[in-house]
């Protein structure tokens, strides 16, 4: 078996061309121009590569974005100071405090400060009980990024196993919330797995829909993966490459060329979920202009 590639550029692509009209729309019939903030502290080299490619995709598609650089020495208090005026700014819409932020300030205290409505990353604890209870204003970029794929390239979630291997925050724990909820393009049984499982490939064996959020490159070998699943790869990983000028490449979780051979789908990286992720940071800034002005 050959698997079908589940490219994240092509959904990303199609979801942001999408978008691009419904702001146009936002525009002509509400005068409303969707707005983000994105908060960049210190010069981390891979952060200003993110912060840098959400500003651009924000300018593709019509939404404003307001870039904050704030140097590595920012205090808290300051950097809580200007999230404060973010959240009373009519202009911005969506907060994005890009991570990981310098060791004197604390993640959690910050990313607590942006007012939910505003809390486009979904990290807020409001904004993670709403999306846990299956009553959500924003759901996390990267685990909706991965519904966005299930759904649009046809694979039917519901009724399916899903097996996760990772339980961070940020993806494992969210994907399986969204993907356990009693709703369309979920209501899948849900394996999570992580360092303490035992007998790992028997649990990931089980999956008709294996996710891999661990930082291990290639990590998931074809004798993991049950014989036709679906494998949607959410690690980027450097790895070295004297081929390469950069002297690296990015690889996923998952042993890419073995595991094609046995699953049906699979998302490559890069080029897989890394795109999706930004594209849910444009809906959810969409979606929170809508809210703020009350438009359906
Ligand atoms: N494409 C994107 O936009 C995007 C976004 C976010 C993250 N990522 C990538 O996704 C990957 C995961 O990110 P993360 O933030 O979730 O990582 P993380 O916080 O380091 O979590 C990794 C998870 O993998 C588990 N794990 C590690 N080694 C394992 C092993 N040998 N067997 C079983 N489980 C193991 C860990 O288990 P324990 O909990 O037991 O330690 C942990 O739950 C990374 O490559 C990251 O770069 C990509």
């Amino acid at each position: 078996m050959t698997a079908k590639i589940i490219s994240g550029n092509k959904i990303a692509e199609e979801m942001r061309a999408e978008m691009k009209i419904e702001i146009e729309q936002l525009k002509s019939k509400h005068n409303l121009v969707p707005g983000l903030a994105v908060v960049l502290v210190g010069e981390n080299p891979a952060s200003v590569v993110y912060v840098r490619n959400k500003k651009k995709s924000c300018e593709e598609i019509g939404i404003n974005s307001y870039e904050h650089k704030l140097p590595a020495d920012t205090s808290e208090e300051k950097l809580l100071a200007l999230v404060d005026k973010l959240n009373a700014d009519d202009s911005v819409h969506g907060i994005l405090v890009q991570l990981p932020l310098p060791k004197q300030i604390d993640e959690n205290k910050v990313l607590n400060k942006i007012i939910p409505t505003k809390d486009v990353d979904g990290f807020h604890p409001f904004n993670v009980g709403r999306m846990l209870v299956g009553d959500p204003i924003f759901l996390p970029c990267t685990p909706h990024g991965v519904q966005q794929m299930l759904i649009r390239s046809g694979v039917k979630v519901e009724g399916s196993h899903v097996v996760i291997v990772g339980r961070s925050n940020i993806v494992g724990k969210p994907v399986a919330a969204i993907l356990v909820q009693k709703a369309k393009g979920a209501d899948a049984t849900v394996t999570i797995c992580h360092s303490r499982t035992k007998n790992l490939p028997a649990v990931t064996q089980l999956g008709d829909i294996l996710i891999a959020a661990i930082g291990v490159p290639e990590f998931v070998k074809a004798d993991m993966v049950r014989e036709g699943a679906v494998v949607i790869d959410v690690g980027v990983n450097r790895v070295e490459d004297k081929t390469n000028p950069k002297g690296f490449k990015l690889v996923g979780d998952v042993d890419f060329e073995a595991v094609k051979a046995k699953a049906s789908a699979i998302s490559p990286v890069p080029g897989g979920v890394g795109p999706m992720t930004i594209t849910m940071l444009l809906h959810n800034t969409i979606r929170a202009a809508k809210l703020k002005h009350n438009i359906a």
